[in-house]
């Protein structure tokens, strides 16, 4: 429960490096994600090439700070090995595990999106060739903290119904 308390989007970096035991660490926390019918239909694209980065925040306008970052994950789904088509669901669970696991070690990230945006799709699955079931669904971007990230405390009473809508 700390994790996920102390989990908070972080969009500015040092320039310290992603060490490649905690790269590892992440994306075993990506593929632990649950998934409808166990299809596991996710994987995952490490990025530390900064061209690729360049061109990612090209393609990508709420993806600048990761400019300043020195690791990204794409995750994708394949659409063919998917349940039904809970391919975003599974990326989904995939994407939150990825961010829990680096604020376990550590790391700021943020999800950037790129599913359900056709533009941001085409280009996306152009820069990295993937053939046409692979959809690219988020970027991760992570890095160390520039800045001790603020508190939050998001309980709210509004959000809870008990039994019905009333
Ligand atoms: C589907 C999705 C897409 C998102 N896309 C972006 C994005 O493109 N750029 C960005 O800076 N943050 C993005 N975020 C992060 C949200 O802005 C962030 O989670 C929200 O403001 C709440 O802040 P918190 O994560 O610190 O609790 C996205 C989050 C989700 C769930």
């Amino acid at each position: 429960m700390d994790i996920l308390l102390e989990r908070r989007s972080v969009r500015d970096y040092t320039k310290k490096h992603v060490k490649n035991k905690d790269i590892q660490y992440i994306l075993h926390a990506g593929m632990s994600a649950p998934s409808a019918k166990n299809t596991k239909c996710y994987s995952f694209i490490v990025i530390k090439n900064k061209e690729t980065h360049k061109k990612i925040a090209n393609i990508l306008k709420g993806a600048q700070m990761i400019l300043k970052a020195p690791l990204a994950i794409l995750i994708v789904g394949d659409e063919n090995k998917s349940y039904e088509q809970y391919f975003q669901q599974d990326c989904s669970a995939a994407t939150q595990n990825i961010l829990l696991a680096a604020t376990a070690k550590k790391y700021g990230s943020v999800w950037c999106g790129i599913y359900s945006n056709k533009d941001r799709e085409e280009k996306i699955q152009k820069l990295f060739k993937l053939p046409n079931n692979i959809k690219p669904f988020s970027i991760v971007v992570i890095g160390k903290n520039a800045n001790k990230p603020q508190n939050k405390n998001n309980w709210d009473t509004k959000k809870i119904y008990y039994e019905l809508w009333e």
